[in-house]
């Protein structure tokens, strides 16, 4: 039973991780796994069937699990790991069209124990470029049927990439099979963005252009990328995280009111906005590379990757004509933050003097994530004099229930069916419509040290508010 007293009315399931024993798999999808169970979020009944190249042999493959949570976490020992570890399986041998190893079998043997009717999950936590293989490769052995199918990010790295994944995808899977992750859309902070917003009327009666001055999603990042420089000089700034991560949270913030809070209802309201998303002026974004990166193993000398990105988006809806979505994002920055800021207009009563970023609404993403509203308030003492005040509910305290990772969160949405929190193929088209001038005309890349906020240029596309979180001087 979870662990919030609900009941859990899952279907028994069959979970098949591919690239089970790589690095994503040990990090986040064998620990959130972990964690469902520990919190009473899967099936009654279930397999994980983890598929590989190598061979390995049950046991060898519950040793590797308890190696990663070790690593990792949660502490296998501090939750139901007699009980997880003989519902694993492995089967190897690759999985490829012409020949899918060990894995039919497998899956029928879990299906077996399991019962017919249980249903059938693929997890492709394998590099970008390997998912238009092993999409066929569902088709060709008969297990796309009825099945869900999980794409880790990115779901194309190019907009050709795209397109061609998509037609593939599409050939063996209708769109309502696909779960493709995006896990900033998983966060606690973003999911509250619909919650505070359409649950409470202090916040929707102003979400919109004629309170909101402009809106900042802000995702400095204190880390180096020294570990996975290979990936990042391939990938950079812009599509690791501004296509991907930041267009999906300013859709979050964007989006028109929903039919309903259903999941086919918040996804559709997501989705929609991002067709009025205004294609990126080259000129309203700012790139830049920490100096040192190309000293980095694995970086060549003269890498034009970009560490950095900054831009100025317009989404041409009714509701947000004119008002600038700031968005930034980059490594080695002064500090590590995830932050949503709407920066309300100053007010027009009797009051002059208010300072342009007086009156703030925002939410930090990060962890459990917190609601956080800048005021203008009276000083206290004698005098009719202002200061400005933070009124902040940090969201793990709200009663009731425990913050999911969001990997965890999205694990289970995808046991239990429900697509919100998920892109879709039209959606997913539209943010790469948006990037293309930039791609097409790509910005120079500035240099800016580490530990500071980025190329002094950036500053200017924030205007008179200023980037919240911090500028370079
Ligand atoms: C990933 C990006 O998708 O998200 C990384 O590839 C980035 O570059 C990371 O650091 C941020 O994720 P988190 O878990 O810190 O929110």
């Amino acid at each position: 039973m979870p662990d919030d007293g609900t009941t859990n009315d899952l279907t028994p399931t069959v979970f098949v991780l591919y690239g089970a024993t790589g690095d994503l798999a040990r990090r986040m999808v064998l620990p959130a796994f972990f964690e469902l169970a520990q919190h009473g979020l899967l099936p009654d009944d279930w397999r994980l069937i983890g598929s590989g190249r190598g061979e390995r042999s049950d046991e060898e493959f519950v040793e590797h699990v308890r190696g990663s949570l070790e690593e990792f976490g949660p502490d296998p020992d501090q939750g139901p790991w007699e009980e997880f570890c003989g519902r694993l399986r492995f089967a190897g041998g690759g999985f490829t069209a012409d020949d899918p190893g060990e894995l039919v079998d497998a899956v029928a043997d879990a299906r077996k124990e399991l019962g017919e009717d249980a249903q059938l999950v693929h997890y492709l936590s394998l590099p970008p470029k390997a998912f238009t293989d092993y999409t066929h490769a569902l088709g060709a052995h008969g297990l796309a049927e009825g099945a869900r199918v999980v794409y880790e990010k990115p779901f194309g790295d190019s907009p050709e990439a795209f397109r061609e994944l998509d037609a593939v995808v599409h050939s063996v899977l209708d769109e309502e099979q696909v779960f493709r992750i995006d896990h900033f859309l998983g966060k606690e902070g973003t999911q509250d963005l619909h919650v505070a917003r359409f649950a409470n009327t202090l916040f929707e009666h102003i979400w919109s252009r004629e309170h909101v001055a402009q809106v900042q999603i802000d995702v400095p990042e204190d880390l180096d990328v020294a570990d996975r420089a290979d990936f990042y000089d391939a990938t950079g700034a812009t599509l690791d995280m501004l296509v991907t991560h930041l267009f999906q949270v300013a859709a979050e913030v964007a989006m028109e009111p929903p039919v309903s809070f259903s999941a086919d209802d918040i996804l559709s309201a997501r989705e929609s906005v991002l067709k009025h998303f205004r294609p990126l002026a080259p000129e309203d974004v700012v790139l830049g590379q920490f100096e040192g990166y190309r000293e980095l193993d694995g970086v060549p000398d003269d890498s034009q990757t970009d560490t950095f990105v900054a831009a100025r988006l317009f989404i041409d809806s009714g509701r947000w004509r004119g008002v600038p979505f700031l968005l930034r994002t980059g490594k080695r920055l002064s500090d590590k933050q995830q932050r949503v800021s709407l920066v309300l207009h100053r007010p027009k009563g009797p009051v002059h003097d208010v300072p342009p970023n007086g009156n703030v609404i925002s939410l930090s993403l990060a962890g459990a994530g917190s609601l956080d509203v800048d005021i203008m308030a009276k000083r206290p003492g004698p005098d009719l004099a202002m200061a400005p005040a933070r009124v902040s509910l940090d969201l793990s305290k709200v009663p009731g229930g425990r913050p999911l990772a969001p990997y965890v969160s999205l694990i289970h949405d995808v046991l239990v069916g429900d697509r919100s929190l998920f892109t879709t193929s039209e959606g997913l088209a539209q943010t790469w419509r948006a990037l293309q001038p930039v791609l097409d005309h790509r910005p120079e890349v500035h240099s800016y040290a580490p530990g500071s906020w980025g190329p002094v240029a950036a500053n200017a596309l924030a205007g008179e508010h200023g980037w919240l979180l911090g500028k370079t001087e």
